[in-house]
């Protein structure tokens, strides 16, 4: 592990500087942005540009799968494991609907397209309400 990642870790104890995780949170927010935007009205003009989308998501979302949320911390130390399980799987199956959308845009399908951009909505919220610490 870096010096520079315990000092960051260190900082936003106090200071509030984003945790490593956050940056990654905060990456994926930029892309899966504007493929929610891009999803509304898509032209098959756009595909490889959208495929660009997806691969960023998906990179960001794997770094973020390995890392810990602050709120492992306050975890009792005993649910510590079953929390951070827990968090990696629904982030996989954030991954895995991300996977799924690249295809069905590589396809051409907007309408599974669409679907799945409320599918990865949905598991967002809810890896947020159980994951997230209640600061936010
Ligand atoms: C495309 C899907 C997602 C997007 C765009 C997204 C975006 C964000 C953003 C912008 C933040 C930082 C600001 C804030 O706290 O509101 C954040 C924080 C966080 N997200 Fe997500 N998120 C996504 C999916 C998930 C999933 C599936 C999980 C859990 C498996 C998750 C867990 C967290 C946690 C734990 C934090 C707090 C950071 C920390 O503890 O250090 N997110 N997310």
């Amino acid at each position: 592990m870096s010096a520079g990642f315990l000092w960051v870790g260190t900082l936003s104890s106090g200071l509030q500087a984003d945790s490593p995780l956050e940056t990654q949170m905060n990456k994926m927010r930029r892309s899966f942005k504007e493929l929610k935007k891009a999803m509304e009205a898509p032209v098959e003009a756009d595909k490889q540009k959208y495929l660009g989308w997806v691969a960023d998501l998906k990179k960001a979302s794997e770094e973020a799968k390995t890392m810990e949320p602050e709120k492992a911390e306050k975890v009792p130390a005993d649910q510590q494991k079953a929390f951070l399980e827990g968090y990696r799987s629904k982030m996989e199956e954030s991954i895995e609907l991300t996977d799924e959308l690249g295809k069905a845009i590589e396809a051409g399908k907007w309408t599974e397209a669409k679907a799945l951009i409320g599918q990865i909505n949905q598991v967002q919220r809810e890896g947020h309400s159980k994951y997230r610490g209640k600061e936010h």
